[in-house]
């Protein structure tokens, strides 16, 4: 067996969350409870956000609600501010995530705050997450690039990423929103990041949009990164990111991840069905 590299299954959040057909809650479930059997450790399948804001994720407390547990996964889900974390408590939600980003344009956009007002409004999220003893998982989006403002400095993805390891976030998942990074950029950024956050504490959350997201995983490998999200069936993308469609696949990055001879502790077979079942429910 080879060395384990997890992946962090986002498919019914960050696949689901950019479809227009608003997708019935049943289908949502089916394809939690697939991935449940997958042997993933973490499945992100929700997202309290405003439902004006993203009408895709209103339903995020009825997926919690309906889905069959599995006693090894635990199941994420995006909390924007301390409402969203209240939602997400009262749906017993097991881990959660604030969701920040390196580019201004991108947050404005995002989440209608700059990156200093979205900072201020984690705080008590993570304070609140910290007092029930809910892991906080942090998202940096436009590591690389953004949408509006073009290149993002890797020292900007650095302090932000700083600021997140000290409101406590176990994890920084480093986004790739748009899908314009290359091993180039990404290892330049990477290596800023490292200086400030252990290489034990970060994530690749790549886009496929250029093609290039199993060679950025790659050059993260390099750097010591053993967590990568992925999306089953490649779906996703983000309504305040124009053009950014496509996680990278979970099922390209589990065949990726083995043929460079590491082990995922996936079953291919219901990864190969559940990036069906994903596509599927496509508008
Ligand atoms: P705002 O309009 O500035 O917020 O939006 P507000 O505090 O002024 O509230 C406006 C209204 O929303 C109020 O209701 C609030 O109660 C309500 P009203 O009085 O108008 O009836 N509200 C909420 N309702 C339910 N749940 C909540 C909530 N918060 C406020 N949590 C806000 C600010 C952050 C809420 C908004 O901008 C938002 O929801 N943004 C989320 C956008 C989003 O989900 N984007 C996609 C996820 S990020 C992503 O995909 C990137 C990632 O995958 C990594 C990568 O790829 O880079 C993570
Ligand atoms: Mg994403």
């Amino acid at each position: 067996m080879g060395e384990y590299v997890e992946i962090f299954e986002v498919g019914p959040r960050d696949g689901l969350q950019n479809e227009k057909r608003l997708i019935p809650v049943a289908e949502k479930i089916a394809l939690v409870d697939l991935l449940s059997g997958a042997g993933f450790r973490r499945i992100e399948v929700a997202s309290f956000v405003s439902p004006k804001w993203v009408p895709q994720m209103a339903d995020g407390a009825e997926v919690l609600a309906g889905i069959h547990r599995a006693p090894h996964v635990s199941y994420a889900a995006l909390t924007p501010n301390l409402i969203g974390f209240q939602r997400a408590m009262a749906a017993r939600a097991d881990e959660i995530a604030i969701f920040g980003a390196a580019s201004e344009g991108f947050s404005r956009a995002n989440i209608n705050a700059s990156i200093e007002e979205s900072l201020e409004r984690f705080a008590p999220v993570a304070e609140a997450a910290a007092e029930e003893g809910v892991p906080v998982r942090g998202y940096i989006s436009c590591v690389t690039d953004c949408p509006y403002d073009g290149p993002t400095a890797p020292a900007r993805v650095a302090w932000v990423a700083k600021k997140l390891l000290a409101m406590g976030c176990y994890e920084i998942s480093l986004g790739d929103t748009i899908g314009r990074g290359t091993p180039q950029t990404i290892t330049a950024m990477l290596n800023a990041v490292a200086e400030v956050v252990p290489v034990s504490k970060l994530a690749g959350h790549y886009h496929d949009t250029g093609g290039r997201a199993l060679e950025n995983i790659e050059a993260s490998l390099a750097l010591g990164l053993r967590v990568f999200d992925a999306a089953v069936g490649g779906l996703g993308g983000c309504p305040y990111a124009k053009g950014a469609t496509g996680n990278v696949a979970t099922e390209a990055v589990a065949d990726h991840l083995s043929a460079l001879g590491y082990d995922t502790g996936l079953d291919r077979a219901v990864i190969g069905r559940a990036a069906d079942m994903a596509r599927a429910m496509r508008g």
